[in-house]
């Protein structure tokens, strides 16, 4: 029996049923849907709009489906329609009439936009620890290699020799900037929609400061036919979690790269990797690619959101339920990831001699060997094509420009004397970058 079958005289055709039902994906909001009915009820006790002792009664249910379905003891399911049938039938079922008073003054439509805005929020709050988990880890990196050099890239071309150090720092900042986000995302989503009713509001006495206090909620929302069509919090945490996901999939390009057979800069751990069903010898980095490829799937559950709200009259249309697998979708898909992402990192090992070898090639430190003669005097677009000349000469030979003898410099520019060799090496050309910001500040 449907909650709403007193107008109804024919049964519901069958895909007609299967096509509405949003239990399937919507029971995980149990717990959030519990906790508001209680908190509804609770203040239609103390409002004196249901005697009470059915609100107690109301309360020592709700609390009773609630540790039963935690226990394992109730599974969710059947043909209720949505979580929110599901548990007013179940309550019903077990303390009798007063659980038909639960529903007095509320309509569904407020309690979907409640419930979903506490699972975002429930679920905002762990992004943030597993974001904070992530960042430990980065700063637990960064700490340990301040001093292990690597290349720099542009153009995935060597540039110039920088640390791990610098290039975890990078990340560091990416994921702060991401935690900030949460914050401001987190501040505005904070409002109560419970007591907007189906969006006028209600007759009944509502105490709507006493449900959003409960629920830890900073206020009610100001405008019922808003709350209840309302989904920007959504769209903005989507928004948040497709950054997240943007952020993992290029540092997971990265390790790709580094983890490959030509750069070997890490080992990603056996955890973390799989093999190949006919080459014996493979270890794919295969996590870090699937994270890569998930946030395709993310920015198609943004898109997909915004595309559901887009053209929606005022205020409900069911069109909206269709915001929770998308919405869902990214938020396992990110958490996962995080989680993931953070575990591959700790256990990864990093080859520091390797880095080291290859930051000492490809002519990274050219850009010290101008700066060294504008030290001479030389101003900086002359000193370029003089270096340009001298990397001409060294790809002829075949060596580094650390490899040249001081004659054959001589031969370029007179200005160069036997300091140049300590001046361009890795460790002075990372050191003396101590701009703000830059590598140099980090050892
Ligand atoms: N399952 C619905 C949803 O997710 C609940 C709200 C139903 N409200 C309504 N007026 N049919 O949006």
């Amino acid at each position: 029996m449907k909650l709403w079958g007193g107008r109804f005289t024919e049964a519901e055709d069958a895909l007609t049923e299967a096509f509405n039902e949003s239990l399937s994906f919507d029971k995980r909001m149990y717990k959030q849907d519990i906790r508001g009915s209680v908190a509804h009820a609770t203040m239609l006790g103390k409002q004196g709009i249901i005697s009470s002792e059915d609100s107690e009664k109301i309360v020592k249910g709700l609390e009773s489906i609630l540790q039963d379905i935690e226990d394992g003891k109730l599974e969710i399911g059947g043909d209720a329609e949505d979580i929110h049938s599901f548990v007013e039938a179940e309550l019903t079922e077990r303390i009798g009439e007063a659980g038909k008073r639960l529903h007095t003054g509320r309509s569904r439509n407020d309690q979907v936009a409640l419930d979903m805005k506490m699972y975002t929020r429930d679920h905002l709050d762990d992004t943030i620890t597993e974001i904070e988990k992530l960042i430990d880890t980065f700063e637990r990196i960064i700490d340990e290699n301040r001093d292990t050099y690597m290349p720099g890239f542009t153009h995935l071309q060597k540039a110039q020799p920088t640390t791990l150090a610098h290039h975890m720092g990078a990340y560091r900042e990416m994921f702060m900037r991401d935690l900030s986000r949460l914050g401001d995302t987190r501040d505005r989503l904070n409002e109560c929609p419970l007591g907007a009713g189906a969006f006028a509001g209600t007759t009944y006495p509502l105490d709507r400061d006493f449900t959003a206090r409960e629920l830890g909620f900073r206020k009610p929302t100001n405008n019922s036919m808003d709350s209840v069509s309302d989904r920007d919090y959504l769209l903005e945490y989507v928004f948040d979690l497709s950054t997240i996901q943007m952020h993992l999939s290029r540092l997971s390009e990265e390790i790709i790269i580094w983890n490959s057979n030509e750069y070997q800069f890490v080992k990603i751990s056996d955890a973390y990797s799989t093999g190949s069903s006919i080459m014996p010898q493979k270890k794919n980095p295969d996590i870090a690619e699937l994270i890569r490829g998930k946030t395709g799937r993310v920015y198609g559950d943004l898109n997909s959101l915004m595309v559901v709200m887009k053209g929606l009259p005022l205020a409900y249309n069911k069109d909206m339920q269709e915001d929770k697998e998308s919405a869902f979708d990214a938020m396992d898909t990110v958490k996962n990831s995080v989680i993931l992402m953070n575990g591959m990192l700790s256990t990864m090992t990093w080859n520091r001699e390797r880095m080291n070898e290859s930051a000492k090639l490809g002519f990274t430190n050219a850009t010290d060997v101008a700066d060294y003669l504008v030290r001479k005097g030389v101003p900086f677009r002359t000193a370029h094509g003089i270096v340009g000349e001298l990397v001409l000469l060294c790809e002829k030979k075949k060596c580094a420009l650390d490899d040249l003898t001081l004659s054959e410099y001589r031969e370029i520019c007179d200005k160069i004397d036997e300091d140049i060799y300590t001046s361009i090496s890795l460790e002075c050309c990372v050191k003396n970058r101590r701009t703000k910001g830059a590598p140099g500040e980090l050892l």
